[in-house]
This record gives structure tokens, C-alpha cells and sequence, in this order.
């Protein structure tokens, strides 16, 4: 099975999991790269506009194509209960070459649920898999583990 991984990432979190994720599954990764200049409290407030007002982010063209993988895992960090923008821009411009996909994303504490029926609405796919990957497990040390089951069900 050809897995590839695609992330979002504005602090490191979503890239750290994803990049866990695609050595479990011995896949390949992709980090989407917006233009907009997220740093700063300025730069915080203007993602979560983006997040909650359902926005598109200018994203750099995606380098692998996603119709040459059996299943594509996107990544995003939870902006105010929703998908980060440039999850929803990738999602928007590649949905129709994907086969099968999986979700997972990383949060404070919630609004996981709420972005996974999003992303589903959006690529018009119900998703193989999906893990949220909260502070805490962060935090606490579980993401190996969860990883690795999300892993073995995808594999399935
Ligand atoms: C603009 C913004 C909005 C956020 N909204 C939520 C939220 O609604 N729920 C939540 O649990 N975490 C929220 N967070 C926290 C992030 O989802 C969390 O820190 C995530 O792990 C960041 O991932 P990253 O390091 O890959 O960017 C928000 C963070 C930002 C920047």
C-alpha cells in the first residue's frame, strides 16, 4: 500500500505527528506551505478568522500527486473548532484525484469532531481512519501509541 502523508503545520505539532505517521506506514510526506505570515498574536487572530469563517489560504503548488497513492492522510492542526485554511485550500484544489483517505489532527482539547465532518463534506469521502492528538497526549507521551494504532487500521 502507497500512503502518502499530507500536513499542515504552523508550530510543529501536526508536522512532528505527521512525520510519525509516515514512517509507521513507510509512506511519503508533504508539508503544505501557505504564504500568509501566521507569527504573532496577529498572526494567530488572522488563522482563526480563517478557521472559523470556513476560508481559503494561498498554498505553494503541491509537489507529489496525490492519484498515484492508494490513500492520502491529511493533517491539520484545530483552528476555532474547524480545519486550518490551508487544509481546506489543499483539500479543495485535490479532492478529485484522491482514492482513499484518512484524517488525523492535533488540538489543545477540542473541536475535532466538528473539522473531521468538515473535511469529509469537503473532499466528499468518508474517511478509512481519523486520530486527534490532543495537548495532553502531547504532554503525557501517548501519540507513539495512538499512532500506531491509527496505523494498523488504516492498514486494514
Ligand atoms: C488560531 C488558532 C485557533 C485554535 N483553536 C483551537 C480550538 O478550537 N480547539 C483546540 O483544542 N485547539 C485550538 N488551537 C490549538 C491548536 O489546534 C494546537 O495547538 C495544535 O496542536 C497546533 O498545531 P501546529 O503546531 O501543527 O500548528 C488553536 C490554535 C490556533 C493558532
Amino acid at each position: 500500500m502507497q500512503a502518502l502523508v499530507v500536513y499542515y503545520s504552523r508550530t510543529g505539532h501536526t508536522k512532528a505527528v505527521g512525520e510519525e505517521i509516515a514512517k509507521a506506514l513507510s509512506g511519503d510526506s508533504e508539508e503544505i506551505v501557505d504564504t500568509t505570515n501566521r507569527s504573532g498574536p496577529l498572526g494567530w487572530l488572522t488563522s482563526g478568522r480563517e478557521g472559523s469563517g470556513r476560508k481559503l489560504a494561498k498554498i505553494q503548488p503541491a509537489k507529489k500527486d496525490t492519484s498515484q497513492y492508494d490513500i492520502v492522510i491529511i493533517g491539520t492542526p484545530i483552528w476555532a473548532s474547524n480545519m486550518s485554511s490551508p487544509v481546506r485550500t489543499y483539500l479543495t484544489e485535490n479532492k478529485e484525484k484522491i482514492k482513499n483517505i484518512a484524517f488525523f489532527c492535533t488540538e489543545g482539547s477540542s473541536g475535532a469532531e466538528k473539522a473531521f465532518t468538515e473535511m469529509e463534506e469537503a473532499i466528499g469521502q468518508k474517511p478509512k481512519a481519523t486520530l486527534v492528538i490532543t495537548a495532553t497526549d502531547i504532554r503525557g507521551g501517548s501519540v507513539a501509541d495512538k499512532v500506531k494504532k491509527f496505523a494498523i487500521d488504516i492498514r486494514a
